[in-house]
């Protein structure tokens, strides 16, 4: 019982009031669908229409979408509101006045049909604080990171800085910073390479210095990562959580790895084990190798070794750009509900192109960007340097990969090896993020033990695509970051 008088068109009604996108997303809106060559009509959750093209109400051809009457009144009503304003409507500012109905559509006649099952609520975005981000003018970018970076500086140097200091400082810090090298890239990316290089330039430095500033203060003795963690939760946007945790824990993660390697002789105590606990896993990967071959020495080539200051900067670089091509917020494990193979090789495949071509940053942050989901060739990794790879060995037949990882990229990019030492790193510490992420869409977030039991199932002994040794080391690195008992 729909008239013309009755619905809007959602392409109107978004291009007039862009935030309404996120608004139906949270209501559980429906959409009434309108097929053009046969006039019928269905009800559709505008959620799920919306993951399965994030853009869905300009590109179909053969469907119009409409959007009842008295749900965008009651938009227009939410968005107007004081309270969601200030979190919503930045966009809308300058725009306090309602807009003229938007053009009536066509009428509708046929009765909606059932909607789709709910989904939960959560509004699928970047973070709030990105639309501001995006907004801002690039020449006010680099600033806002040099402040970020001012204040981090002073909490390192500062004796009477407090824990909370330092944590609001280190997270303000990243998550401005992750956020200011999306907008940036992702506008690169319709520029010339050139171009682009000297449009992302002072955002690269001012990104280096932040990183670098960021490795004292969590190197230092006054970082506190329960604190950290805790302001991470109130932050708003689940993409940039996501990167603002896994940026400060993969950053505490290879300091770590480096305590371990450099002053704690971890590498001997490996190798005592390596017979026992981790040879069988890598003979899968070694498989063409004579048995006394297959040692530590091939699984890190050149032997387990500390990482220098330099290494540190360009790895950690890579580590806080690794999603910056993510689209939207996004399920990345098979076989939960909106997990879409595509979406997920395009973040890595975008963020590679970004990075690699459109900036300056190290070449190691652009392979850690593009190589962070090889889970050591498993045909169901979404790898870059898997597809790489096997166009190599398909021009090579006879060439063998005989190490496993490498520190450098040089053996990376000669095809020497099956992956990149920092990308490994990152790997479990990406995986291990998602699983325990409290707003994660479809499943409840588990513990930090059941995920890394999960890991250990799933990821290691059924299938081989997180490093076992690196894992091993992920697992001394939380037991000894907060007691096992608070996961
Ligand atoms: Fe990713
Ligand atoms: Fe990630």
């Amino acid at each position: 019982m729909a008239h013309s008088a009755k619905v809007v068109s959602l392409k109107q009604v978004i291009a007039r009031y862009p935030l309404a996108r996120d608004l139906l997303l949270k209501k559980q809106e429906s959409v009434i669908c309108r097929n053009r060559e046969s006039g019928k009509v269905k009800n559709v959750q505008f959620r799920a229409l919306f993951q399965n093209n994030p853009r869905f109400w300009e590109h179909s051809s053969s469907w119009e979408y409409f959007l009842d009457r008295a749900v965008f009144q009651d938009l227009v009503n939410t968005l107007r509101a004081p309270k969601e304003a200030s979190h919503l409507a930045r966009r809308s500012e300058g725009d306090g006045s309602p807009a003229a109905p938007p053009e009536e559509p066509p009428s509708l006649t046929a009765a909606p049909t059932d909607p789709q099952p709910a989904a939960p609520a959560n509004i699928a975005n970047f973070g709030d604080d990105y639309e501001e981000i995006e907004e801002l003018p690039a020449v006010e970018r680099t600033p806002r990171i040099q402040q970020r970076t001012a204040r981090l500086a002073q909490c390192v140097l500062s004796p009477e800085t407090t824990p909370d200091e330092a944590a609001k400082a280190v997270v303000d810090a990243t998550a401005d910073t992750t956020m200011i090298n999306r907008a940036t890239l992702l506008e690169a990316l319709r520029l010339g390479d050139d171009q682009a290089r000297a449009y992302t330039e002072e955002v690269v430095k001012e990104t280096t210095r932040m990183v670098k500033t960021s490795i004292r203060l969590v190197d230092s003795e006054i970082y506190n990562d329960e604190l950290v963690q805790a302001l991470v939760q109130k932050s708003n946007g689940t993409v940039v959580q996501h990167m603002t945790r896994v940026f400060l824990m993969g950053l505490e993660f290879l300091l770590f790895y480096n305590r371990q390697v450099i002053t704690k002789g971890v590498a001997n105590r490996i190798r005592i084990r390596f017979k026992r606990d981790y040879k069988h896993h890598y003979r899968q990967l070694l498989s063409h190798l004579h048995d006394d071959y297959v040692s530590l020495e091939h699984v890190f080539l050149g032997g387990m070794k500390g990482l220098s200051e330099i290494e540190l900067t360009r790895f950690a670089t890579g580590f806080l750009v690794h999603d910056v091509g993510k689209a939207e917020d996004i399920e990345y494990h098979e076989g939960d509900a909106g997990y879409d193979r595509n979406t997920v090789e395009r973040h890595v495949k975008l963020g590679y192109k970004a990075v690699m071509d459109k900036t300056n940053y190290p070449r190691e942050a652009a392979l850690i960007t593009g190589y962070h989901h090889e889970y050591y060739g498993d045909p169901h990794g979404y790898g870059y340097f898997r597809e790489f790879l096997a166009s190599y060995k398909s021009a090579n037949p006879a060439a063998e990969q005989d190490y496993v990882m490498a520190y450098t990229m040089e053996p990376v990019l000669d095809y020497q090896v099956l992956a990149y030492f920092p990308a490994k790193m990152l790997e479990v510490v990406d995986v291990f993020d998602s699983l325990t992420d409290p707003n994660r869409k479809y499943r409840s977030p588990l513990s930090q033990e059941e995920a890394c039991t999960m890991i250990r199932e799933e990821f290691i002994q059924k299938q081989l695509k997180i490093d076992p040794i690196i894992y091993d080391l992920f697992i001394d690195f939380l037991d000894q970051r907060r007691p096992r008992a608070a996961g």
